[in-house]
């Protein structure tokens, strides 16, 4: 036996390629192979049992010997593809998309956000006049409606140019109290410069509740200011003029560049404008049928483009909209 199989393993051995290997079978294996005759002349054998025994043992022998050989060929094979390649070298990446660094800056708004409990509501761009303004306390033909450069759609619609409508449609569709963002794309009929864009992003916030109060509106935005730039960042709080909100107020941070010293970035004030905000005017509260003498609220709204240009030192909002993957590819969530 053991002759025997040193025989078989030399033959194995000996095929170079998958040819040989079918040869090395067919020598033992095959119609008139050895093992093979072996098995037919067992009807002479003395003890017919241990005799087919051996011979089964030779026949599984010569099995795993093939296969022992063929992954050995294999691996050969592979080993000798393999020679002159430095398999150290790093793979080839495949392209990764990633997120437009406007949806990062949005998407860490809205966590902020939701982290002190407000929920997230949506609103058409194609708007209704009555939400866009009327309902805003922008009476028909009052010029503050100037202050919003207008696409008009038709007599009653338009493309919204700001988030606020999202106020209105929440209060409608929802008693107090009530504590939500509203983040959207708006539209604004503004030639394209460095700071202005056709189409840009805001996110909306407002809370309505018995006792809500201008320190309550304090508290909220300096907290957002805080996680979003930085905790050594003081804001401001500039008396200002919206219809739908009164008081008013335009809310500063200090500059994000120089933390307050004075900078080109902040034409050495030391303060950045971020946001519009105010306490909602009885007017809106009446308007989607709220009793104003219960019930008050705040709201802010914050242009997205203008966050994001801060956060990453961006100089020119086109880069946002131009699609320059050279532009994109360094913003990596
Ligand atoms: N909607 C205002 C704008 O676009 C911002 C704002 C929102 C101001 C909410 C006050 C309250 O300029």
């Amino acid at each position: 036996m053991e002759e025997i199989k040193k025989n078989i393993t030399a033959d194995a051995d000996a095929a170079s390629d998958q040819a040989g290997l079918a040869q090395f079978k067919a020598k033992y294996l095959g119609k008139k192979g050895a093992v093979t005759e072996m098995f037919a002349s067992l009807k002479d054998a003395a003890d017919k049992k241990e005799a087919g025994r051996r011979v089964n043992e030779l026949k599984m022998f010569v099995e795993s010997e093939y296969t022992r050989r063929e992954t050995q060929l294999l691996e050969e094979k592979k080993a000798g593809e393999l020679k002159g390649i430095d398999v150290t070298l790093p793979a080839y990446r495949a392209a990764k998309g990633t997120s437009h660094p406007i949806t990062i800056v949005m998407e860490e708004i809205k966590s902020i956000f939701m982290s002190m409990g407000f929920s997230i509501e949506e609103g058409p761009d194609v708007e209704e006049d009555y939400y866009n303004f009327t309902a805003l306390n922008f009476p028909a033909e009052h010029p503050a409606r100037d202050m919003h450069d207008t696409f008009h759609i038709d007599e009653t619609h338009l493309l919204r140019t700001h988030t606020s409508p999202i106020q209105v449609r929440t209060m409608e569709k929802y008693p107090p109290p009530l504590k939500v963002i509203a983040p959207g794309r708006v539209y604004r009929r503004d030639a394209m410069d460095a700071t202005h864009s056709t189409v840009f992003h805001q996110v909306e916030g407002f809370m309505v509740d018995e006792n809500i109060r201008f320190s309550d509106l304090k508290g909220v935005l300096d907290l957002f200011t805080k996680e979003l730039f930085g905790a050594d960042l003081k804001t401001r709080f500039r008396p200002s003029f919206f219809p739908f909100t009164e008081p008013s107020a335009e809310v500063d941070v200090q500059c994000v560049a120089c933390r307050g010293k004075g900078c080109g970035v902040c034409k050495n004030t030391g303060w950045l404008e971020i946001l519009g905000s105010g306490m909602i005017h009885p007017n809106v509260l009446r308007a989607v049928k709220i009793d104003p003498e219960k019930y008050s609220g705040f709201a802010f709204g914050c242009g997205v483009e203008r966050i994001a240009m801060l956060k990453y030192g961006i100089d020119d909002m086109r880069l946002f909209f131009e699609n320059d993957l050279r532009f994109l590819k360094q913003f990596n969530s």
